[in-house]
């Protein structure tokens, strides 16, 4: 009798435990840019939140096998297009990432289905109303101010307000005179680009230049969603800032455009070539890209190993440093070249380690502290280093460079037109291009 009871009591205290526990189709939350139809991406993307019947978000992956599925297709059954649709990426945290890659473009539009077991979350069934366009469709938006408030750019970039500081005009026949003979002949890893009337023409300064690969593909990009101001420019595509003259030096500083930066350089910084490339190649073979290593953030923080870590090749010689100061102090920090090129003649002292992941390190003594930055960190990463972001930001700088001008952007001698990709995979019809048809 008493044994029973005591099951009985038991039994009604785990009820509401496993009420709260099971994930709740209804209550979950999704959102995000993918859900939109108008936010043209390489690799559209969205978040599923996992709720509780009680309301609560998980924190942590929900118990059990992940049960969250996304059906995605053209919302005529007369249109047919190839769309990727992987699982959900677990993020670990009670939050999932949904990426989707279209191959074609939909005129009626998009059907998605997010669904939970059988049940649909959230407001699911999605319908984003068509024209929805896929990455490789050339189809400008003509009003910058429509396409930023679609892709919700903020209206201010710190970093951008910052950087151009030092130019209030930009005076084009000035650099066209220096920059060839002070920079390129040093550094040879200067790309001249002109945009007119949308189109990329672009000439090379250099020898070290291949890396234009990454700039053309990314302004091609950014040119399909939105039509960009007329602007001529220098991009340096090395990995070191060139210009370390001050606003008040004689003569002063010029505006060169850089996938990099420092706080003595007064080079305009634009999001680096790696995380460009990653963004447009998402879910295309790119194993690294920022949206993919969402879902890889290693063991449990308390799990993690208290050492600092460094791999990287020898592309700067404080790095050799660094692997000094490892084998001095081996327990703090654990720093290894992974190829040499630069220094070959330090290898033999230094050795060489392969590569590895770094998401079990970094954990040092100030534990709470510690932890506390990673997080904030990933949360900075997660909202800053989204792909939608990343194209407001050269657009905006694109934007403040050409209101800069002092004179009129040309195609100079020896540019050549960078097209657009005229392809099986470029097919679609724009609907900015001709007066849309009415349906007969
Ligand atoms: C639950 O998660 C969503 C999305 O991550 C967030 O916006 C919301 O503020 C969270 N709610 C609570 C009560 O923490
Ligand atoms: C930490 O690692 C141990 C041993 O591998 C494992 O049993 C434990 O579950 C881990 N802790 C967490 C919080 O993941």
């Amino acid at each position: 009798m008493g044994s029973r009871g005591c099951a009985l009591l038991l039994l009604g205290a785990a009820l509401p435990l496993l009420g709260s526990a099971a994930v709740s189709p209804e209550q979950s939350l999704a959102w995000g840019p993918g859900l939109e139809a108008g936010l043209a991406l390489p690799v559209r993307y969205f978040y599923i939140q996992a709720v509780s019947a009680t309301g609560r978000n998980f924190s942590r992956s929900p118990p059990g096998r992940t049960q969250f599925k996304v059906v995605i297709k053209a919302l005529s059954p007369k249109e047919t297009t190839r769309i990727y649709t992987p699982h959900p990426l677990d993020r670990n945290d009670g939050t999932f990432l949904m990426r989707y890659r279209m191959y074609g473009s939909v005129r009626k539009g998009l059907k998605i289905e997010i669904l939970y077991g059988d049940k649909h979350v959230a407001q699911s069934p999605y319908i984003l109303k068509g024209p929805v366009y896929h990455e490789y469709c050339d189809c400008p938006e003509e009003d910058p101010e429509i396409w930023q408030n679609v892709f919700s750019c903020p209206s201010q970039e710190p970093q951008i307000t910052k950087d151009f500081i030092s130019f209030p005009t930009i005076d084009l026949q000035r650099m066209f005179k220096e920059i060839p003979s002070k920079f390129s002949q040093t550094r040879g890893a200067i790309v001249h680009y002109t945009i007119l009337n949308n189109r990329i023409y672009r000439r090379s300064l250099g020898k070290y230049t291949d890396f234009k690969m990454f700039s053309d593909e990314m302004l091609l990009s950014l040119a399909r969603k939105v039509h960009l101001p007329n602007v001529e420019f220098y991009l340096n595509v090395g990995d070191w800032p060139v210009e370390y003259r001050k606003a008040n030096d004689t003569p002063g500083p010029i505006p060169i455009i850089s996938w990099c930066g420092s706080v003595d350089s007064r080079d305009i910084v634009l999001p680096t070539y790696d995380i460009t490339h990653s963004t447009l190649e998402t879910l295309r073979g790119v194993t690294n890209d920022l949206l993919s290593i969402q879902g890889n953030t290693g063991p449990f923080w308390d799990n993690k190993t208290e050492q600092a870590l460094f791999r990287g090749r020898d592309s700067r010689e404080e790095r050799l440093h660094l692997v000094k100061l490892s084998k001095e102090n081996p327990e703090l920090l654990d720093a290894g070249i992974t190829g040499y090129f630069f220094f070959r003649e330090k290898e033999k002292e230094l050795g060489k380690v392969p590569l590895m992941g770094f998401f079990d390190f970094f954990k040092v003594e100030n534990d709470e502290e510690a932890q506390k930055i990673a997080k904030e960190g990933q949360s900075v990463a997660r909202e800053l280093l989204q792909p939608h972001r990343l194209y407001c930001y050269y657009y905006k700088v694109l934007q403040k460079y050409a209101e800069r001008q002092a004179s009129k952007p040309e195609i100079r001698d020896g540019m050549e037109l960078v097209p657009q990709p005229d392809d099986r995979d470029s097919v679609c019809s724009c609907h900015r291009k001709k007066p849309l048809r009415e349906d007969l």
